[in-house]
């Protein structure tokens, strides 16, 4: 089969590296891809987000099948288009991804079909959502109802955090046309777990959990940021807890979907607080996640381009997924100063000694080649993804692998893994 991976981070590098594995990848391209990606497939010069351009340059390539990493593509309606040219992909439609793209519209099919999760209200009107700030108390969790890069939650201690939440997303537009509308829910107490399972519309297939961290420093301090690295499994989701994931959620999810009109294909990645009364839906993304992901990835032992196939072509009660025994963890490293400004055009050095570490493979997100070069290009820049036997050796091993790469002008968090390895 000839293959296009769309996306250019770390999570994509990981998908092109499980892809390449597979005997029936003939041909396997990426666009825009990286300077890690390019090492396993053909990078072509097309953003992600410019869909009408990837789907010529899928025709013009007779792709067979097109694997879509990220969401923006997936709102824009990337798979639609393809589909309407007879190409296979990997991800659902514009409408089914609005689970995702719409925090009121997830929350709703929420209520419609008795999926746990935090009380909620919506609001297209400012005074309206303040008097439900009122009314409630805090604490209190306000939410731009559409997409905005991982940044659109904001926690609120108290009333005057909720009322100045509101009026960054309802009169300053802080989030341009993504906070024109709000949700505002309920705060969930307890421990937070990834859960991710392939859907082909009808079936759903468990894939297994992890856990990320999204704060930028040691400690879970500092500021949110797409996620500093991640692991799995999840200890806190064993297979009983798993098993209601899957019965509680995932299974009336996607019921749901098919009975509204948008049946989902792709991965449904639900991001879950465990709570006293069990687990509730924190939030749905319409893809993997980055950078859990890659651990996803490396822990799968079964052939990733067939599973994904299955997923799109509607045959998931016929394959069943093998994974390693092992414990996967990865290490995001990052441009210093990220999530907020930084620089670009550093270079890196080491990088391959660290991939000769026992277990470690080197994935790359914000990279770029420049001859003999590897420089940096974005915010999360490397991720140092390591398999061990537990998670505390795989923690070990990839620190051990950080330790070997040279970049002055990068960081990464010391302790990720942390309450997997306490356990
Ligand atoms: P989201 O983008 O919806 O995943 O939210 C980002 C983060 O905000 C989550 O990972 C949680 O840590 C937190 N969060 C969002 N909604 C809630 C909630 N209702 N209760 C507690 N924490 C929440
Ligand atoms: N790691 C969080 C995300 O992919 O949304």
């Amino acid at each position: 089969m000839k293959v296009l991976v769309v996306g250019s981070g770390g999570r994509e590098h990981a998908l092109a590296w499980a892809i390449a594995k597979s005997p029936n990848c003939k041909k396997l391209y990426c666009s825009p891809g990286n300077g890690g990606i390019a090492n396993v497939a053909e990078c072509v010069d097309i953003a992600a987000e410019n869909v009408d351009a990837i789907v010529e340059f899928a025709i013009d390539e007779k792709i067979d099948f097109v694997v879509i990493g990220p969401e923006g593509p997936l709102v824009l309606g990337l798979a639609d288009k393809l589909a309407a040219e007879g190409i296979k992909s990997f991800g659902p439609s514009a409408g089914a991804a609005m689970i995702e793209g719409s925090k009121g519209l997830m929350k709703d099919l929420c209520a419609k079909y008795d999926i746990p999760t935090a009380e909620y209200a919506r609001f297209d009107e400012c005074d309206a959502a303040k008097e439900y700030i009122r009314a409630h108390g805090a604490p209190i969790v306000v939410k731009a109802d559409g997409l905005a890069a991982g940044k659109g939650v904001i926690m609120c201690r108290n009333e005057n955090e909720a009322y100045a939440a509101i009026d960054h997303m309802m009169i300053e537009d802080q989030f341009g046309d993504a906070g024109s509308e709000v949700v505002i829910e309920e705060m969930m107490q307890g421990e937070e777990a990834s859960y991710f399972a392939l859907v082909d519309g009808e079936h759903a297939l468990a894939l297994v959990g992890a856990q990320d961290h999204k704060a930028a420093f040691d400690g879970d301090e500092g500021p949110n940021t797409g996620g500093m690295g991640a692991y799995t499994p999840a200890p806190v989701l064993d297979d009983a807890l798993a098993a209601r994931v899957m019965k509680e959620i995932i299974e009336p999810t996607i019921k749901g979907m098919a009975a509204e009109g948008t049946p989902y294909q792709g991965v449904l990645y639900a991001g879950l607080m465990i709570t006293e009364s069990g687990p509730k839906l924190i939030e749905y993304n319409c893809r993997f996640g980055d950078p859990e992901c890659q651990p996803l990835m490396m822990r799968l032992k079964s052939d990733a381009l067939e599973l994904l196939l299955a997923t799109a072509e509607g045959r998931l009660d016929k394959v069943k997924p093998k994974w390693h025994k092992d414990a996967a963890l990865t290490v995001v490293m990052a441009a210093e100063g990220y999530p907020a400004s930084y620089s670009k055009g550093t270079e890196i050095k080491g990088v391959d000694e660290a991939g000769l570490v026992e277990g470690v493979t080197v994935f790359h997100a914000g990279t770029k080649r420049d001859g003999d070069k590897l420089l940096a290009v974005g915010g999360r820049v490397l991720n140092v993804t390591a398999m061990a036997p537990t998670v505390a050796e795989a923690h070990k091993r990839a620190y051990e692998a950080v330790d070997k790469i040279d970049w002055p002008e990068g960081f990464c968090r010391r302790d990720i893994g942390w309450r997997a390895v306490g356990r």
